[in-house]
């Protein structure tokens, strides 16, 4: 079991990580519920595999528990599912004196995260990973959202989490395809910042699963501690995002947000090498780690299908957007650019015309 501290300017809290964490979760954060109450978020997935392991850990502990299941995927990640969620809260007369549970992934996380922090202003909130995407990624940092028809994360908050457990047991029962769209964020932290972390997963993880997971949790902690309304440093957490959600846009959030982001990070890798931003060895190492954890590497949307999607990202500030381009493997930066830049960036990614 290993303790993460994430020194948030507006929150300080421990993420940790070890086995079978969901049968301590009461013992471990009952003192965040003095009201007595813990509403349980969580899919319709994720219920069946933990939630009785989690209830009965917090029932040990005192807390009444509620519970609200909404059916799995990114397509649950709406203004709706949140109005209902709101409304099962107040139902329960929850108070400020309760606390909320994320049980799940990235959707489970973000949408409980912003009722969370909506609902009377803010009630404490535990984020409970259980899978290896929400652990290395959305369960810290505190970014909450909804998606919109108009776009991914269009309606969200930052809202720090008090405390983070991730049951690395329950990463184990994560099916194949999942397990690798969570290596697709394990591989941005590598190629964003740590060449050493791309080494190893160059070379197989061995087995180190939770020393991946406090790794990229370290990186995003520090990233955190610096910036955490995300107006400088924390955007290179976005490296193959931009692309990648005009990817999972295009497909009407069919294609996952793991192989979105991959793909993306191949794009703007290729494009930063036909600019001349990043060396030309840069490409095929990143390809073959990509494919090496079972991990897509090319779109067949075209230009067209993706540009429109890419300029309403909510990257976008006033008419100019941040892109997040490689300059090596283990370094990268941003480009404050005009459309007609992303559009070329896009164009080489894809393979067109420098
Ligand atoms: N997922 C990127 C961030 O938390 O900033």
């Amino acid at each position: 079991m290993q303790t993460i501290t994430v020194r948030a300017p507006s929150k300080t809290y421990e993420v940790t990580l070890g086995r079978a964490l969901l049968t301590q979760a009461g013992e471990l954060t009952a003192h965040l519920a003095p009201g007595g109450r813990a509403l349980v978020v969580t899919d319709s997935h994720v219920d069946a595999l933990h939630f009785p392991t989690l209830a009965k850990s917090l029932r040990a502990a005192g807390l009444t528990v509620e519970k609200f299941v909404f059916p799995a995927g990114e397509a649950s990640k709406t203004m709706d599912t949140l109005a209902a969620l709101l409304s099962y809260m107040a139902a329960c007369r929850l108070t400020r004196a309760d606390a909320v549970y994320a049980l799940g992934g990235g959707v489970t996380g973000d949408l409980a995260g912003l009722a969370a922090a909506l609902y009377m202003r803010g009630l404490p909130l535990v984020q409970l990973p259980t899978t290896l995407l929400a652990a290395v990624d959305s369960s810290v940092g505190g970014k909450t959202a909804v998606d919109l028809p108009e776009g991914k994360n269009l309606v969200g908050t930052f809202f720090q989490p008090d405390r983070v457990l991730c049951d690395t047991a329950a990463l184990e029962t994560l099916p194949p395809a999942e397990l690798a769209c969570g290596y697709a964020e394990v591989i941005k932290y590598a190629l964003m910042t740590d060449r050493a972390l791309f080494d190893t997963l160059c070379a197989g993880d061995g087995g180190a699963l939770e020393q991946i997971i406090a790794r990229c949790v370290s990186i995003k902690a520090a990233v955190v501690a610096g910036d955490e309304l995300d107006r400088g440093e924390r955007q290179k957490l976005n490296l193959g995002h931009t692309f990648g959600h005009a990817i999972e846009k295009a497909s009407g959030y069919t294609v996952p947000h793991g192989h979105a982001v991959a793909v993306g990070m191949v794009l703007v890798t290729r494009a930063a090498v036909r600019r001349g931003l990043c060396p030309a060895d840069c490409l095929p190492r990143l390809v073959g780690l990509l494919a090496q954890y079972r991990l897509p590497t090319e779109t067949a949307y075209t230009e067209e299908e993706l540009l429109g999607a890419v300029l309403t990202d909510k990257k976008r500030a006033g008419d100019r957007m941040t892109l997040v381009v490689p300059r090596e493997i283990g370094a990268c930066d941003l480009l404050t650019v005009e459309p007609e830049t992303v559009r070329a960036f896009l164009s080489l990614g894809l393979g067109g015309q420098p």
